[in-house]
Parts: C-alpha cells; structure tokens; sequence
C-alpha cells in the first residue's frame, strides 16, 4: 500500500475512493451533462465504483474522490484510472469528472496535475494516458494544460464515437515542472 493516498491542492481535497462513494457517483452519473454521449446503466455505474476502490488495493493508487475544501462538498472523481480495456499499454489514465455546477473553474486541471504527480513522483509510473470523445473540448483542454500530447484518434467501446488518446512521459512531466 502506498505510504501516500491522500493529497490536498488549493481548492481540493483529493482521497482514496471509498465504497461508500458509490452512491455519489451514481447522483453524478445521472446528469446527461456529465455522461456526454455515454451511457452508464446501473450495473456500469456499481463495477466502475467497485473498480475504483480495488485499484487502491490492488495497485496501491487509482480515481480520489475529489471534495472541495472549503465547503465539504463532494464534487466529483478524478485521478489515476487502469482502464482494463484498453487495447494498448499503459493503461493508466488520468480521468476527470465533475458535477456540472462546479466546472469552469480550473478543478480539473488541478485535480488531474496532483495526478500526474503522484503517479510519477509517488509511484513510479513511466507514462500516464488520457482518453475522451474526439468532440470533448473541456477534457481535451485539460489534457492539454497539464501537458499531455495528442497521440490518435480511434473507435473503442463505442463503434459511432471516435475517441482520441493523449499522453505524457515521465522525463516530459519532469522538464515541465522543473
Ligand atoms: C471535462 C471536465 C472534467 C472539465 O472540468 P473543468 O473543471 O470545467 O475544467 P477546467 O476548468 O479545469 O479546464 C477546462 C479547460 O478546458 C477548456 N474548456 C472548458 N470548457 C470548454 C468548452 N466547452 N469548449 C472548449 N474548451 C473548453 C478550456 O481550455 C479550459 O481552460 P481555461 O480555464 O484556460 O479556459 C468537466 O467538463 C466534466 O466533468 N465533464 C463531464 C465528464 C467528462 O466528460 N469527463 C471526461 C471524460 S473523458
């Protein structure tokens, strides 16, 4: 387990997702703002809660519940994700999703830098991925702002929406924080 699973940044406070964060994903998941073009059946949303909380077991890092600091609110999820599925490696990546009432104020970003910097300073992680809906601006602009670099554009999961997949390695995290 890692010595470090928690993490604070300005405005957020960043933990290890728990079981019981399953039923705050679900109220997230509800919004269509959130779920885009994606669709998140009730079973989804239980395996995507219960992958959540093994990854911290298993690998010793994955998703935080992300609470904003001043008010106590649980805002969303964000951090390292092992997306099992993915037809290339690494399959780590870094994933974002907030209630909509929160977006627009740079959580993401902030949310999804502490991210790469645990993945890279705490655990060891060479190369950390990224992937959305082609059409995705807000999660591109992430990626983009925390230095991730645009690597292809592909069909997965979903055979009508195109995805694209971003990426940065750890010596380009490093030059950019130096
Ligand atoms: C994607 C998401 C996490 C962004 O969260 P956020 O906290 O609003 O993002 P930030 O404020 O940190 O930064 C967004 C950046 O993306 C860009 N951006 C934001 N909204 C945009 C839009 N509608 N069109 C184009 N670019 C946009 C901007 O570059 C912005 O940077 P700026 O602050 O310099 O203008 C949020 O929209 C969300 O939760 N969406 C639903 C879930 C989801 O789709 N997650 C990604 C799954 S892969």
């Amino acid at each position: 387990m890692a010595e470090l699973a928690a993490v604070e940044t300005e405005h957020l406070l960043l933990r290890p997702w728990e079981a019981s964060d399953g039923s705050e994903l679900e109220r997230l998941m509800a919004d269509p703002a959130v779920r885009g073009g994606r669709s998140f059946g009730a079973e989804r949303i239980v395996r995507m809660a219960e992958h959540s909380a093994r990854q911290w077991r298993v690998n010793g890092f994955g998703p935080w519940a992300a609470i904003d600091k001043a008010s106590g609110a649980w805002i969303g999820r964000i951090g390292l994700d092992e997306l099992a599925e993915w037809p290339d490696t690494p399959k780590i990546e870094v994933g974002f999703e907030l209630h909509a009432a929160w977006w627009g104020r740079g959580l993401a970003t902030e949310g999804a830098a502490a991210a790469l910097r645990f993945g890279f300073e705490h655990h060891g992680l060479d190369r950390i991925i990224s992937v959305t809906a082609a059409s995705h601006s807000a999660a591109r602009g992430v990626m983009e702002k925390v230095g991730l670099t645009y690597q292809g554009t592909r069909y997965w999961m979903n055979p009508e929406v195109p995805v694209v997949w971003y990426a940065i390695d750890r010596s380009a995290w490093k030059a950019r924080t130096l």
